[in-house]
This record gives structure tokens, sequence and C-alpha cells, in this order.
């Protein structure tokens, strides 16, 4: 199979898709970035140190530790601590770039647009902005990576309140742009919309943990979330665009996640067009607006009804004239699934376009081996079709901005069997070949790739027991130690590009 000492989990009887194939280790363009990505909350700590204001992972983690695995992020890898440590790691791996987001409640407590704003929390970015740039790392910056300020949620409902949310975020954003973007000058404003409109106010499994059970209209909930998130990204575009691009010259955009959908039957068109429509309920939702400037995909319109909100003609003005702005599709992809239409009509608050998520396919096949996570499965060629799929409808340039599993069983692992991770190793060359495919065969402009993650960290939902890391992290020292896959990273990006 792939990776030398293989530790895939081998299931009886498990048959999949198509073989996975040996990695080659393809070419990738001389000028190809790579880096690593995390996110505040999963890695920071530090949730109280110095003026820091609640966010609703705070509280969340906290209110239900049952939906956290017992954990939280109180701690987490103490980065916040630790800050020159990490820096100094990454540097160790040769990144070009590493992809970290800001905590909006570190920043401004409150969160609210008359809220002050917290100097220690700035002064904790601009240092590590600065030890960044000083090992010629370019930063990555998301604004938004899951951890509202609570006090929004408490005000005004957050991202159900448009007009609202848009003004405080804009606020947000204004102030990092200014106070970092003298030298920050690759901007994400929200990461995964999809996860936070559906995740969070769907099934409720992420904070702030709305659902049907806990009395939320998911009937409409999520439309709402997702509404104001594009407007606010939109909005924030257009700030950026206009205030601080002419002299600060970055670029800004937004990250995008989705699986591929293979049909179910690969012989029915139903089916056929039941994946499709996954596809454009997952991602051409959110970037159909945000890259065309147009309204939601047609399909979304017709069976979404009055639940799917309207853009005001001042909307659709800032969506058309900001959809160009957006430098590149930030893309977090992890893994492919099999799409089944199902009957109409579907269930009252259904979210997917009656179209049902499925492991397997009619004919009992896997799309690949299993990860650690079992959602997460190895299917390289899936991702290959998911960058042709958004190249054809976007025809903007891709960077990857995560990518990444756990290992089979390595959240029990010892330290010596936890960084030996021959499966990941497997699972990155793999998916590498597939990024080299896509730009030489297909034509598919990839400019950039980050491996999620720098080291493991709080995995939302399950805890700590998922570990994405290429550093390993002992929770009980915070000790860290790269993985096998770290030295594979920095090894196979030096020779990949050097063969083109
Ligand atoms: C997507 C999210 O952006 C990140 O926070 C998460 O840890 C990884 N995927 C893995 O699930």
């Amino acid at each position: 199979m792939f990776g030398a000492e293989d530790t895939v989990l081998q299931v009886d009887n498990e048959e999949w898709l198509s073989e996975p194939r040996e990695v080659e280790d393809l070419p990738l363009p001389h000028d190809f970035l790579w880096g690593t990505a995390t996110a505040a909350y999963q890695i920071e700590g530090g949730a109280s140190q110095d003026n820091k204001g609640k966010s609703i992972w705070d509280t969340f983690s906290h209110l239900e530790p049952s939906r956290t695995n017992g954990a939280n992020g109180d701690v987490a890898c103490d980065h916040y601590n630790r800050v020159a440590e990490d820096v100094d790691l990454m540097a160790s791996y040769g990144v070009d770039t590493y992809r970290f987001s800001i905590s909006w409640s570190r920043v401004i407590p409150f969160g609210g647009r008359d809220d002050t704003v917290n100097e220690d929390g700035v002064l904790f970015y601009n240092k590590l902005v600065d030890l960044l740039l000083s090992r010629k790392i370019i930063p990555i910056v998301t604004l938004y990576h899951w951890d509202a300020p609570q006090e929004l949620y408490d005000r005004y409902g957050a991202f159900l309140n448009t007009s609202e949310f848009r003004a405080d975020f804009e606020r947000f954003a204004r102030l990092c742009f200014s106070r970092f973007g003298d030298r920050v000058t690759k901007w994400v404003t929200f990461n995964e919309p999809y996860i936070i409109s559906i995740f969070g106010h769907h099934s409720g499994v992420l904070a702030p943990g709305h659902n049907a059970a806990s009395g939320h209209d998911t009937r409409t909930e999520p439309w709402r979330v997702g509404h104001t998130i594009i407007v606010s990204h939109a909005a924030a575009v257009h700030i950026y665009a206009t205030e601080f691009q002419p002299t600060q010259n970055g670029s800004i955009t937004i990250v995008l996640n989705g699986h591929f959908y293979e049909p179910w039957d690969a012989n029915s068109i139903e089916h056929q067009a039941g994946a499709q429509r996954r596809l454009e309920f997952y991602i051409g939702w959110f970037a159909d607006p945000i890259f065309l400037g147009t309204d939601y995909p047609a399909e979304m319109r017709a069976r979404l009804g009055s639940r799917l909100p309207e853009f005001s003609p001042d909307e659709m003005a800032l969506l058309r004239n900001t959809a160009s702005t957006n430098a590149y599709y930030g893309m977090n992809h992890y893994s492919t699934k099999f799409a089944r239409a199902l009957p109409d009509p579907p269930v009252e608050d259904d979210c997917t376009g009656n179209v049902e998520e499925l492991a397997t396919n009619n004919k009992g096949k896997m799309v690949g081996p299993v990860s650690g996570m079992a959602w997460l499965r190895v299917a390289p060629d899936g991702f290959r079709k998911l960058l042709n799929w958004v190249w054809n409808r976007y025809h903007l340039p891709i960077v990857i901005t995560e990518n990444g599993c756990p290992c089979p069983g390595e959240s029990n692992m010892s330290l010596e069997q936890a960084i030996n991770d021959d499966f990941r190793v497997g699972y990155f060359g793999l998916y590498l070949d597939a990024i080299s495919r896509a730009i030489y065969e297909d034509g598919v402009p990839v400019h950039g790739y980050c491996a999620w993650s720098l080291m493991d960290n709080f995995e939302w939902s399950a805890g700590y027991s998922a570990r994405y890391g290429i550093t390993h992290v002992d929770y009980d020292t915070l000790l860290r130690t790269p993985k096998k896959s770290a030295l594979y990273l920095k090894r196979t990006f030096n020779e990949r590009r050097k063969k083109h």
C-alpha cells in the first residue's frame, strides 16, 4: 500500500473504490508555498490571561463538557506562552508560511464596535508576526476561526443579526488591518462558514450548540448565519480594498471547506445529480455569492424557498463589487463521501438538498482506507476531482489552507509509536501527488499548501482525542516532539520543487 511501515487499520473484507497507489513524489512548481495551519482556540490556551474575554468556545466547553469529550482549551498547547519555541519549531521544518487565527475576544474582549481594545492581546499577535517575519515565514492570518466573543451572542445573537454582526466584524477587521497590516499581507476573513452555520446552528455539535433539541429553528438559522457570514466577508473585503490595500499591497479571501462527493450509484443520473447538488449546498452556497457575485445556487433557491434569505440590492451590489477582489480560493479539504439522492419531499429542516451522505456506495465499497477519524478516509482521487470542480466553476487560483489526518489509533499510542506516523506520511504523499496531477495534467492552478496541523491540538468536539499534528504534544508536560511526517514534508517539498 503506501508508506514504509503501513499502519492502516485493515478492516476485514473492506473494499475500496480504488486501491491506493504508491506515493510517487510528483513535482510541484518551484514557487509553490508550503506551511502549516492552526487556530487560536485550538492551541493558544491562556484562556483568561492578560484580560482576554470569553469566547463561545470557553462557554461551550465549560457548560457542556460532554460535547467536547470532557476537554476545553484553557491550556491547550499553551502556545500563548510558548510562541517563540513554536516559531523555532516551524522554522526547523523549513516552512514558507504559517496560517493562524486571531482570537477576537483576546483583542476586543467584549467584541463590539464600541468596546475597548485589549492592548495585551494586540501585543501577543504583534510578537507572533514579528517572530515569523524574523524567520522569513509569511503569515496567513484568519480573522474568524469559530471563537466569537460570547458577548455578541448575549447581546444580539451574533450571526443571527446580520447588521449588528457585520458592524462589529467590520470594526474587528479594521483593527486587525490597521494594527498588523503593515506586516501581514495575506488575510482570510472566515474559516469554514459551512461548519459555523450547520454544525453550530443546525446539528449543534459545535459552539454555540444551537439545534432543534435546544429550541432553535433549524429550518432557518443556518441560512441566516450563512447569509451574515457572506455579507460580513464582503464588507471586510471592501474595507480592505478601499482603505488598506492601496498602501499595504496585500490580499484577502475566505476559506471554504468541503468533501468531494461521488455518486452513490455511478451509473445513475439521479445520484450523479445528487452528488452535484450536495456540492452546491456545501460549497456553492458560499462560493457562488462570494466569488461570482451572484445569488445562491438555483437549486438552493428552488428547494429552500423562503427559508433562504434574499440579498438586498445593497448587499448584492457589495457582492458584485468585491467578488473579483478575492485573491484565491482558500480550500480546506480532507476526504470524499458518497452522495445518494433521496426521494422528495425532504425532511422539514433539510440542509443537504435532500441527499444522504454515505461511507459506502451501492456496491458496498468505501472511498479508501480510514484514518483515525471515521469520517476521514484517504481519497486523493476525490481531492483531484474537487480541485477540478472548483477551478471549472470559479476560475480562481487555489491555495490548500488545510489538509491532513490523524493516524488510526493515534490517540492511544505511546510517543514512540505516534511519532512514527507512516499513515500520515502516506496521506500527505498521495494528496500532494493529487495536487501535482491537478496542476500538470488538468491545468488547475494550485499555489500553496498548509498541512493541518503544526501540532496536535484541541479538536473541538473530539477534545484532545484526535491528533492531527505533524508535531506530537504531550498534554501533561506540553513537550513538543516532531513526527516523521514533519520531516517528510520538509524533504518532499524540497525535492518536488526541484523536479520542476
Ligand atoms: C477544519 C477546521 O478548520 C480545523 O479547526 C479542524 O481542527 C480541522 N478541520 C480538523 O477537523
